[in-house]
């Protein structure tokens, strides 16, 4: 009966280091198969410089609670820049072993304050900016001496873009596109590094590449740029503190000296050009020797006008590496890469050698069609890497500040002295750096290719914040596309301090004219623009802080969220009439591409709009009651049951046609809404509302009649109000246009936008939209996890959690685990045919579940329905007949 502590994390930092929090909670996860365990009070110890009541520097706490998460730090808070660790004991309930103490784990505060900067600007180099195009990537340096007895040393830094810092010739981290991506004008990231192993005493030097990225760069569907700056700079204070307690600060400021080198151009969209031969112009420019009397003073900038902050989430990270799966040539003679993943990231040339001036291109796309890379669907993006060889040896080189989303890469300009095989070229997958915390596998192929490619899709939108897209000329921040594939994401991987960011800049952006509208996509480009507010995309505003609650169960952080989530829906939401349904004016995306929906137009649904919006509306706000109730704000919860109790009733006068329950749209998404978000309130209704959601599934054959709005709640509505699991396991294991599996057998390695983005002809879809890479038609994952793996949260945070599993379509076993915040949950079951004992053969149904530390699971069994209900630990059941 072991119990551990395997994991102590503060506030959702992943890494608390340079953190904002001055009082950070502290939560811990379990490990062990300590069976019925339950925490009855815990121990903290606190090691910190400035606090220490004890001889040994320790400072400790005990309280009595079961509470084993976002607890509240015990001690003083952390002024800026201090560092403390912190660790953590548990204590079970009477006769339960206690924990050992958990490893200590360190925290470190960033520069909590405008004057802990210490007077760093941010500066530019003192020359002309190319205003109207791509802005050539800049150099900035600074020599400065150090003494001896480095104790410790920091580097907070930003850009005006997105930089890479050097000191003394060495990278600093391994942050890829930092700063990432924010509503810069309200939220502006800075990042904190340990970089004592870098600074020697004597001579030094720091050096900074910045390229123009989302700041500066060209960004959304025009050819527009700067949106937020049109110069380049960085923001940066390097603070070196000896041994003797002094400190030496470095700072950004007009003594910094600015050039142009072998990065020639770098953008988002369109790629870099590195031309080598003019490395040799800066060679050792990040080291001290440098002489730098050429190059560019600098000049300081205003302040930035967003608040400088660390990152709630991790950073974009280089987190895989692919080689080749095959190189040949095209019907047309061009050089093609396959990397059979469509992934995003970029390509590393390796050890290329060749004449000087060699012209390396690389074009990126995600499709063949006709044998040659299909680029029309990237739009404007070039998505073209150039590298210009200096002729002196063999070189390893890949880009600094751009993206792209591919599978294949067409190679021009290989040089003919280096021969191209599978080690010249290597793939490497970038995205933000979260912890995988869920896993699927089951007994069915197609099934596991596909959950294999929703975890694709999302490793490769979210890089920074979870956009749409990652190839084309948009690879914005839909709010629609994040609203629905919330739950999955929050089950496949820690979203918490990624989610939690945005949906800070959302607030901003909301707030920006008090119009407490959501933008379509956050951050909103062009900064200023007046968006029109749309249901499903808006209401991610209510719906995104109630799926994190489920899946983290953090008050703290629903708390911070729910005036975002008033603010939509008692201002923002524009209505008929106060406290009424959707007002009939505005532009809706409404049931986002509907399968029935043409090419160019995808918008043009089989169900109305306004149904659509409706119904969010009234779940919406049924949501946020529940949310009210959860933040303790009984007042809100009272008002807002009421409200959605009125607008249900208006739902269905105004959707609902005669009295039979019949929708006014006979479609696939009219009845999974008003079922799934429990809109009829006659029982018969609801009923016959079921049997004609069947009806409509099986006269479509099986095949997906649902766009982005109705997808999520299709199987929930016919497992939970239809009663009708089957159905959807037909749908979900349908193999022809449109449906889940299509993607699969079609190659898919990532889930597309369309249903069709590839016709079943192998060509691409026509429409001028159509990405191979795009999340949201994914969401069917979350129904995989809770159904086929029987692994869903039952209560918020998964401190109880619901196993049930609802076997179907032929499939025999599964295996679903979630690293929930207490520690690993699992899911094993499986379909045997076994020996009767009267000499018959007999289906018998086994079912594992692993139940972590004080938490508790209701298992309910598929045959018989028979609930049990178990504390933590391992158990197995049997279940033997049919199901
Ligand atoms: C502390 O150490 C630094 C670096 O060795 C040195 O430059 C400085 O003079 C020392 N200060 C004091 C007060 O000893
Ligand atoms: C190539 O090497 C030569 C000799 O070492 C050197 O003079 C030249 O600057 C180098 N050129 C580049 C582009 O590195
Ligand atoms: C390299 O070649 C590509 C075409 O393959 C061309 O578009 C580009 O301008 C060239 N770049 C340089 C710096 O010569
Ligand atoms: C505020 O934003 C809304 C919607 O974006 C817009 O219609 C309105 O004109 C704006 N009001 C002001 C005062 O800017
Ligand atoms: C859906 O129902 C609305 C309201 O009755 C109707 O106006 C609309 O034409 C219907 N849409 C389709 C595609 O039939
Ligand atoms: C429920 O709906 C059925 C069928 O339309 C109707 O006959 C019945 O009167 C309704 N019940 C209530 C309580 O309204
Ligand atoms: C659900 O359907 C199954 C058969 O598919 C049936 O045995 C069961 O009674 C139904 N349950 C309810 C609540 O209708
Ligand atoms: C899928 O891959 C198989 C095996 O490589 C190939 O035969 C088939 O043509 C591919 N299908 C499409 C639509 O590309």
């Amino acid at each position: 009966m072991a119990v551990s502590i395997s994991q102590l994390a503060l506030e959702h930092h992943r890494v608390a280091f340079g953190i904002a929090e001055t009082q950070p909670r502290i939560s811990w996860r379990f490990a062990g198969n300590a069976q019925n365990w339950e925490q009855s009070s815990y121990d903290i110890e606190l090691l910190r410089s400035s606090e220490s009541p004890h001889r040994d520097g320790t400072f400790s706490y005990s309280q009595a609670s079961g509470d084993s998460r976002y607890v509240p730090w015990p001690g003083a808070p952390l002024k800026s820049a201090e560092r403390a660790r912190v660790r953590a004991r548990a204590h079970g309930k009477r006769g339960q072993p206690s924990t050992p103490w958990s490893d200590w784990v360190a925290v470190e505060t960033g520069l909590l304050t405008a004057e802990d900067w210490d007077g760093a600007a941010p500066i530019a180099a003192d020359r002309e900016t190319e205003v109207g195009g791509p802005k050539r990537p800049l150099y900035f340096r600074k020599d400065f001496l150090a003494g001896k007895d480095v104790e410790s040393a920091r580097l907070y830094i930003t850009a005006l873009g997105l930089y890479e810092a050097e000191i003394n010739g060495h990278r600093v981290g391994d942050a890829v596109l930092a700063p990432g991506w924010q509503s810069f004008n309200f939220r502006h990231v800075y990042d904190t590094y340990d970089v004592t192993g870098l600074v020697k005493a004597g001579g030094n030097a720091i050096g900074v590449v910045v390229g123009e990225g989302w700041f500066a760069g060209r960004l959304a569907f025009s050819d527009s740029r700067n949106f937020w700056g049109d110069t380049l700079g960085v923001q940066s204070l390097l603070t070196v503190t000896y041994k003797n307690g002094t400190t030496r600060k470095i700072a950004t400021d007009e003594s910094w000296r600015a050039n142009t080198g072998p990065v020639t151009s770098s953008e988002i969209y369109d790629g870099e050009t590195y031309d080598s031969r003019l490395e040799a112009g800066i060679e050792g420019w990040s080291s001290d020797a440098f002489d730098d009397t050429d190059w560019l003073a600098v000049k300081t900038l205003s302040p930035l006008k967003g608040k400088l902050v660390p990152a709630d989430g991790p950073p974009v990270r280089r987190l895989e590496e692919r080689k080749p799966e095959r190189i040949f040539k095209s019907a047309s003679g061009k050089t093609l890469i396959d990397f059979g993943q469509n992934m995003v990231g970029w390509l590393r040339l390796n050890k290329v050698k060749g004449p000087s001036g060699t012209n390396i291109t690389l074009h990126h796309a995600e499709v063949l069609d006709n044998g040659e890379l299909a680029l029309r669907p990237l739009r404007s993006a070039k998505a073209a890497d150039t590298l210009i060889l200096h002729g002196n040896g063999s070189q390893t080189w890949e880009p600094h500040f751009t993206f792209h989303g591919f599978r294949f890469a067409q190679m021009d300009g290989w040089p003919e002295d280096t021969p191209l095989t599978s080690d010249s070229v290597t793939g490497i997958v970038v995205h933000s750096d979260l912890e995988q915390t869920g896993w699927f596998e089951c007994s069915h192929a197609l099934l596991n290719q596909f959950h294999s490619n929703v975890r694709w899709s999302m490793k490769g939108n979210f890089l920074s914040i979870s956009t749409d897209c990652p190839q084309r000329d948009e690879r914005l921040g839909w709010t629609g596309d994040a609203h629905a594939f919330g739950p999955t994401a929050n089950f496949l991987y820690d979203t918490a301090g990624f989610w939690r960011g945005w949906h800070r800049d959302m607030y901003s952006e909301m707030q920006r004219n008090g119009s407490m509208r959501v933008p379509f996509f956050v951050p909103t480009v062009p900064p200023d623009s007046n968006d029109s507010p749309a249901a499903v995309w808006g209401d991610v505003s209510v719906g995104g802080p109630w799926d994190l609650f489920r899946a983290y169960g953090d008050v703290g952080m629903l708390k911070e969220q729910y005036p975002q989530s008033r603010g939509w829906i008692d201002k923002g939401v524009p209505r008929q009439a106060e406290g009424g349904l959707w007002d009939r004016s505005g532009p809706q995306f409404g049931d986002w591409l509907d399968p029935k929906a043409p090419p160019e137009d995808a918008g043009a649904a089989t169900t109305a709009k306004y149904l659509v919006a409706d119904a969010y509306l009234v779940r919406m706000t049924e949501v946020l009651a529940d949310m009210a109730r959860a933040v303790g704000d009984p007042a809100g919860a009272d008002k807002y049951a009421a409200q959605h109790d009125d607008l249900r009733a208006k739902f269905q006068g105004a959707w609902m046609t005669g009295n039979d329950g019949q929708m006014a749209n006979r479609t696939q998404t009219a009845y999974a809404l008003a079922l799934a978000f429990g809109l009829y309130t006659n029982a018969t209704q609801r009923t016959a509302a079921a049997a004609t959601l069947r009806d409509i599934v099986a006269g479509n054959d099986y095949l997906v009649g649902t766009g982005f709005a109705g997808t999520p709640a299709l199987g929930p509505a016919l497992r939970d109000a239809a009663n009708a699991t089957d159905d959807f396991y037909r749908m979900l294991l349908q193999t022809r246009v449109p449906s889940w599996l299509y993607q699969v057998v079609q190659n898919g390695t990532t889930t597309w936008e369309r249903w069709d983005s590839l016709l079943p002809d192998g060509h691409v879809n026509p429409g001028s939209m159509t990405s191979f890479n795009h999340y949201a038609f994914g969401a069917v994952a979350d129904w995989v996890h809770a159904t086929v793996g029987g692994l869903a949260p039952a209560e918020p945070g998964w401190k109880v959690v619901a196993v049930e599993p609802v076997p179907g379509g032929g499939i025999t076993s599964a295996d679903t685990r979630f690293v929930s915040g207490y520690g690993e949950v699992r899911v094993k079951w499986n379909e045997n045919v076994v020996d009767g004992s009267g000499g018959g053969r007999r289906q018998r149904f086994d079912l594992q579940v692993w139940v972590p530390p004080n938490t508790r699971a209701r298992v309910r069994l598929p045959r018989s329905g028979k609930v049990r209900e178990v504390g933590s630990g391992f158990y197995e059941f049997h279940e033997e007949g049919a199901s």
